[in-house]
């Protein structure tokens, strides 16, 4: 028999007033053109108006639920159940009691998370921090965790610490920082950015659009061939590892997320980017239009931010797959406990044309630590099919 159909409520495709009036703001402000990671950030970020920043529900399983994506915590309890076995051992490992968690989104992870690892005897968990940009989310992420505010110490930090001493968790998070595009068009390099389209006629048609500007300096990599290609450059997210890794004390950090090495990144066959947007649980590559109403994203660039956490005295101690990481964690006894109905949704964290194979997790080490770590046995979640010698 054929379940019920659920309507699914439209999305708007149009870019709502008030944002358009913010964008205009900031447009005039920047002299006409804004460069796409300002645009990336005000699009997703802006108070009140942002993707991330407004009210619409976002993270969930279904259009009919309006949302417009779907995360592997959002996806099946088992992530986070079999997230935990890792996030034990790591803590063991390290000597520490605190799990800190980098744009919690739903607060579905931390949730699993907590309840998991509180049911452990054993467990250390004294403390979870969640550092979130949007304060919508973050109101959000508080109501799930109040039941839990009476059995461990939860709180929301706005800002770096100084000798963090954590487990640092982010699922999806790199993903969702502002990049830079480059563009070459005819052998020569531009900088792509976003300009305001005002037809003489029609002010009321408000419309963006592209707008290249050579590029000041050289790009910031070789890319083989003269032929037409679109660069991403994640400065934001290289910064962002580079001031983790100087408050990190001690600890490790866990980055799971969807991207490749650089050598699948920028080969020279790969030349349109990887920028997307969602919306509705579709995708699609214009982030000039509903903006603040979908998601923009682009995948990660594992192998950049490996070697930036490696420059600042955090070592790579393990990347593989999500699918490979989560059997090495003991998904599959973690699934013996789910029902029929909830195995099926789990596995799609682990099957290679789903969030398997794709998706990868990258773990990082204080230097000083990685001597005691080795000795241990490693991180378990690396234990096989460690790909670390790819990035
Ligand atoms: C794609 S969502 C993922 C949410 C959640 N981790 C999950 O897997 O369901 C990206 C999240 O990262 C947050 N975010 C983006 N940049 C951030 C930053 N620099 N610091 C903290 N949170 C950030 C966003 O606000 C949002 O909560």
């Amino acid at each position: 028999m054929q379940p019920p159909s659920v309507p699914t409520p439209p999305k708007s495709l149009v870019t709502p007033p008030e944002m358009r009036a913010h964008l205009d703001a900031c447009l005039d402000q920047a002299g006409g053109w804004l460069s796409f990671d300002q645009f990336m950030a005000e699009a997703l970020y802006a108070p009140g108006l942002g993707y991330y920043a407004n009210a619409l529900p976002k993270l969930g399983q279904m259009p009919a639920d309006g949302s417009d994506f779907v995360t592997a915590p959002e996806l099946s309890p088992v992530f986070a159940r079999t997230l935990a076995k890792q996030v034990s051992q790591a803590m063991a490992l390290c000597g520490v009691d605190a799990i800190w968690e980098f744009g919690g989104g739903s607060g579905a992870l931390a949730e699993t998370l907590i309840e998991t690892l509180l049911q452990d005897p054993a467990c250390r968990l004294k403390q979870y921090v969640i550092v979130e940009l949007s304060a919508e989310l973050r109101a959000r992420q508080q109501t799930r965790l109040l039941p839990y505010m009476s059995r461990l110490s939860i709180r929301w930090a706005t800002e770096w610490p100084t000798q963090l001493a954590a487990v640092v968790i982010g699922n999806e998070v790199l993903d969702a920082m502002p990049v830079s595009l480059l563009v070459r068009r005819n052998g020569r390099w531009l900088e792509r950015g976003v300009s305001r389209v005002i037809p003489a006629e029609a002010a009321a048609d408000w419309r963006l659009a592209w707008a290249d500007r050579p590029l000041q300096t050289p790009p910031p990599r070789t890319i083989a061939g003269e032929h037409d290609y679109t660069l991403e450059w994640h400065a934001q997210a290289q910064a962002w590892i580079v001031a983790l890794a100087h408050a990190m004390d001690r600890g490790c950090v866990l980055l799971i997320d969807y991207g490749f090495t650089e050598a699948e990144y920028y080969h020279p066959q790969r030349h349109m980017g990887t920028l997307m947007c969602h919306q509705a649980h579709r995708a699609d590559t214009n982030p000039l239009v509903a903006v603040g109403l979908k998601d923009i994203t682009t995948h990660v660039d594992f192998t950049a931010i490996a070697v930036a956490a490696q420059d600042h005295e955090l070592a790579v101690m393990g990347f593989t797959s999500q699918g490979r990481f989560l059997i090495n964690c003991g998904f599959l006894e973690v699934l013996q406990s789910a029902s029929t109905e909830a195995q099926v949704q789990a596995l799609k964290l682990i099957h290679e044309h789903e969030m398997g194979e794709l998706f990868k997790v990258l773990i990082l080490c204080k230097d000083r630590h990685t001597v005691d770590v080795n000795a241990a046995g490693g991180f378990i979640g690396f234990t096989a099919f460690d790909r670390s010698h790819t990035l």
